[in-house]
């Protein structure tokens, strides 16, 4: 399977994502754990042009094209050889977030994005995606608290960061099948149980 962690900042899915590839693990299961923007070495070296605050003058497009050069890169070098060896793949982020933050948030064109998105992926979909919902100023004051990167997209305006939320909302409800929202706003010792019940569900089903 596929299993894609998503959310708004601070919503803790790399804490998430992290605790479930230790419990599979633990379960006998072969875990490849990874994350986007990144991944690769070729990703890595994307990641930090994508997140340097000092490149103020980033256009939009140029990001959707960079964090599709660092998918594409991903998903032939890592997803797609995992999934083929029988190994359950985690991934910290994926295509939706390119649809929810340059989509909803800056407000590009989405029929445009999938188009991206699928160029990138090959049309790879998850079997799985979890979107861990948090409001948007609670996630931002838990990334301040938690003295993380506080990278260029943390510092876009509030406004942005809650349209991101409900684009994650919207597209959850467009792939109920695909999508399950959970409330983020608890302990990550709460949530992660949720998140095991949820998973298990789903590799029985
Ligand atoms: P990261 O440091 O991985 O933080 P987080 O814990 O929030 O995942 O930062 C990834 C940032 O990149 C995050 O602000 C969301 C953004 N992003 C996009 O805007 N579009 C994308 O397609 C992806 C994958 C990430």
């Amino acid at each position: 399977m596929l299993i894609t962690f998503e959310g708004p900042e601070g919503s803790g899915k790399t804490t998430q994502a992290h605790l479930l590839a230790e419990y599979l693990q633990r379960q006998g299961e072969q875990v490849v754990l990874t994350r986007e923007p990144g991944g690769t070495p070729i990703g890595d070296l994307v990641r930090d042009i994508l997140h340097d605050p000092l490149h103020k003058d980033m256009q939009a497009w140029t990001e959707v094209m960079l964090y599709s050069a660092s998918r594409a890169q991903l998903v032939a070098q890592v997803i797609r050889p995992a999934l083929a060896a029988g190994k359950q793949v985690i991934c910290d982020r994926y295509y939706d977030s390119t649809l929810a933050y340059q989509g909803y948030g800056r407000g590009l064109d989405l029929a445009a994005l999938v188009s991206i998105t699928q160029l990138a992926t090959g049309g790879l979909a998850p079997d799985l995606t979890l979107c861990l919902d948090i409001a948007a100023e609670r996630g931002l004051q838990r990334r301040l608290l938690g003295g993380g990167e506080w990278n260029r997209m943390d510092q876009e305006a509030l406004a942005f960061h809650r349209r991101v939320r409900a684009g994650y909302l919207e597209l959850a409800g467009l792939e109920p099948a695909r999508w399950i929202v959970v409330d983020a706003d608890r302990s990550a010792g709460e949530v992660q149980e949720m998140v095991r019940r949820l998973v298990a569900g789903r590799m029985q089903g």
